[in-house]
């Protein structure tokens, strides 16, 4: 295990992945399981994981992710789903938040409430959520597997039709973004220069 900030500074984006490298569905299952800590929204858990870790699926991922040969080569490539209108899913999913009496009837009522208020009608917002919930469970996911001493490789370069297919997602889901993860193999690139700290954060004013 390392630090979390040992594991921010050591963490870099893989291309070349051991191409003979197979995980267990365990382990893999590991991974999702801290990746499913990740925060969202009313906690509202908006985003999935599609493990794509067999060789005939890989091959079509990599087809639907314009032959990017990390999908093929790592032992498995997550495709993380962002569900529009997660929200809708609330009055099931805190539930046992009630009924375990950690809050009450009217904490639960104005909860699903405000967050009916704050979702309901409102089309980009719902999809802005599903990409904002399932980005953050992507940069969970990375961590994870940089606990685990494997490494990762995030992807955006998919057609997003091809991979809603593949995976059968629903109407309602959409692929944020594809995380290969492995063992690596020679000839990755050293951590990409950053900016100055002080070029990203500006204070406010008083
Ligand atoms: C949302 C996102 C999408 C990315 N898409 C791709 C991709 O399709 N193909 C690829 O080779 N790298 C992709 N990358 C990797 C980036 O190029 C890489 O994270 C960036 O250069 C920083 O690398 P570093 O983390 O090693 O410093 C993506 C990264 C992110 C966060």
């Amino acid at each position: 295990m390392t630090d979390i900030s040992s594991a921010i500074n050591g963490r870099t984006s893989a291309n070349n992945f051991d191409p003979t490298h197979v995980m267990t569905q365990a382990e893999i299952l590991d991974l999702a399981q801290l990746a499913n800590q990740t925060p969202t929204s009313f906690n509202q858990q908006n985003w999935r994981l599609v493990a794509v870790n067999t060789p005939a699926a890989k091959g079509r991922l990599k087809a639907a992710a314009f032959n990017q040969p990390k999908v093929g080569d790592a032992a498995v490539t997550f495709v993380v789903v962002g569900k529009i209108g997660g929200y809708k899913d609330l009055p099931t999913l805190i539930k046992p938040m009630l009924d375990g009496g950690h809050i009450d009837q009217a904490a639960y009522d104005g909860w699903i409430g405000m967050a009916n208020g704050m979702y309901e009608g409102k089309e980009q917002f719902q999809r802005d959520e599903a990409i904002r919930s399932a980005s953050l469970a992507a940069m969970t996911l990375m961590y994870a597997a940089h606990s685990k001493g494997l490494v990762s490789g995030a992807m955006i370069g998919f057609d997003s039709a091809a991979v809603s297919a593949e995976c059968k997602l629903a109407a309602n889901e959409v692929p944020a973004m594809l995380i290969a993860v492995g063992r690596p193999a020679p000839g990755n690139w050293p951590r990409k220069v950053r900016r100055a700290v002080a070029d990203v954060v500006s204070f406010s004013a008083d």
